[in-house]
C-alpha cells in the first residue's frame, strides 16, 4: 500500500462516508441490501452458536454497511471539540462482529493481531499448531470480555486446515477476514541447505496460506465480501542473506495476493500483504540466539529498534477494516524505515 504525498493515511472522519459507500459498490454489486446489524442466520452477538438454525452464509454488518452509512447522513458535523455532548471521532469501520481467522494466532505477532481484533469487537478464530497455546490466548481473551475460539490445526495437513475453517464456521456463522500470519524459518547459506529444509519452509510459509485461503474463499465469494491480509516478510521484498528460500516464499505470498486480489476484486475480496521486518519475537531470536544479529540490525534500522509484535495490529486492522474498502493487492512494510520503496 501506498501513502499519500505527505506520507500520512488519509483521515477517516474526512473520508467515512465516501469509502462507506465504495465498500456498498464494491461488496454489493447489484445492489441487494441487508438488514442493519443482521449478523447471520444462526449467531447472535456473542458469536455463539444456536443450533436450531443451519448455518448459511451471511453477509456481515459491515459489509453493506448500510446502518453506519445512515448514522454518518444524521449526525451532526464533527466540530473536533470532545467535551460532553459533542459526537466522539470515530475509529475503524467494519471491525465490530467481524469473524476473522488469524493463523500462527499462539505466536508473538499472532497474540498481538488477535488482541487487538477482539478489542475492536471482532470475533476472532486462533488457528495455532501449537492447540495448548491458542487454548490459552482464547482463555485471556474471554476473561477481557473477547469473543474468541480456538482452531488447532497444522497448515501442512489440508484435511486439518479444511476442518479448522468448518469449525470456525459451524460456530459463527461464515468468515468474513484472514489474517495468513504463521510461519517458520531458520537460518542457513543457501548451499548449506537441502531438499528436506527447503520443503518444510515451503510447506509452512507458502503452502499453508494457499491451502487456507482457498477454503476461506468459499465462504467469501458465497457472501461476496472478504478481507484476507498476509504477514509476508522484507525479505520477501529485498531478499535477506541466510534466508533465501524463506524469502522465495515471502516474496511468492506477496505476488500470490496481488494476482488473487485481481481475481477477486468483483468479488468484494481485498488481499494485502503486511512485511514486517526484524521483529523482536521467538522467530527472529532462532536466527540467533547470541543476540549479535539482532544488534547488528539494530544499527541498521533508521529508528535504532527492532519492530515489536504490537507494531503490526494497527495496520493489519485497518486493512481488514472498511475504510481500506478500495485498498487491494499492495504490500506495506512495517520496519522502521529498514526498507523503503519509492
Ligand atoms: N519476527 C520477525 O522478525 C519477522 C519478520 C518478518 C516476518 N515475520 C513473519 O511474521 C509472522 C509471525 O511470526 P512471529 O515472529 O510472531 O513468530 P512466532 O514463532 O512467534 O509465531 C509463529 C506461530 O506460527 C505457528 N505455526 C508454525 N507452523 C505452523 C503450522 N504448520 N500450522 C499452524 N501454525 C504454525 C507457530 O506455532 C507459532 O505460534 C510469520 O509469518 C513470520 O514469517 C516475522
Amino acid at each position: 500500500m501506498e501513502t499519500t504525498e505527505n506520507g500520512k493515511m488519509p483521515s477517516s472522519h474526512f473520508n467515512g462516508p465516501a469509502l462507506t459507500q465504495l465498500c456498498i459498490r464494491s461488496a454489493n454489486p447489484v445492489g441487494e441490501r441487508q438488514r442493519p446489524g443482521a449478523l447471520s442466520a444462526n449467531t447472535d452477538r456473542t458469536g455463539s452458536l444456536d443450533s436450531s438454525a443451519s448455518p448459511q452464509p451471511a453477509r456481515r454488518p459491515s459489509c453493506n454497511a448500510v446502518s453506519e452509512l445512515d448514522s454518518w447522513m444524521e449526525a451532526p458535523p464533527f466540530t473536533g471539540a470532545s467535551h460532553e455532548g459533542k459526537r466522539r471521532m470515530p475509529g475503524l469501520r467494519g471491525l465490530r462482529d467481524q469473524r476473522v481467522i488469524v493463523t500462527g494466532a499462539a505466536g508473538a505477532i499472532g497474540r498481538a493481531i488477535v488482541e487487538r481484533l477482539a478489542e475492536e469487537g471482532g470475533i476472532v478464530g486462533v488457528l495455532d499448531l501449537d492447540g495448548e497455546g491458542a487454548e490459552a490466548v482464547v482463555g485471556a481473551l474471554r476473561e477481557t470480555g473477547g469473543r474468541a475460539h480456538a482452531l488447532a490445526a497444522d497448515l501442512t495437513r489440508p484435511e486439518q486446515v479444511e476442518q479448522a475453517v468448518e469449525r470456525f464456521v459451524a460456530k459463527v456463522g461464515s468468515v468474513d477476514g484472514l489474517v495468513n500470519n504463521a510461519g517458520w524459518d531458520v537460518a542457513h547459506d543457501f548451499l548449506d541447505t537441502d531438499e528436506a529444509v527447503w520443503q518444510k519452509l515451503v510447506d509452512i510459509n507458502l503452502m499453508g496460506p494457499l491451502r487456507i485461503t482457498k477454503a476461506v474463499l468459499t465462504h467469501m465469494a458465497a457472501q461476496r465480501c472478504g478481507r484476507v491480509v498476509s504477514i509476508a516478510s522484507d525479505a520477501g521484498r529485498v531478499g535477506s542473506s541466510g534466508e533465501a528460500v524463506y524469502a522465495a516464499c515471502k516474496g511468492g505470498i506477496i505476488a500470490f495476493s496481488k494476482s488473487v486480489a485481481r481475481e477477486l476484486a468483483r468479488q468484494g475480496v481485498t488481499f494485502n500483504a503486511v512485511c514486517p521486518g526484524p521483529t523482536d519475537t521467538p522467530l527472529l531470536e532462532g536466527l540467533d540466539p547470541t543476540g549479535r544479529l539482532q544488534q547488528a540490525l539494530v544499527r541498521a534500522i533508521p529508528m535504532r529498534r527492532l519492530g515489536e509484535p504490537t507494531d503490526l495490529p494497527g495496520i493489519v486492522a485497518f486493512l481488514l477494516s472498511d475504510d481500506a474498502a478500495f485498498i487491494t493487492g499492495q504490500s506495506i512494510s512495517v520496519s522502521g524505515g529498514l526498507t523503503m520503496h519509492g
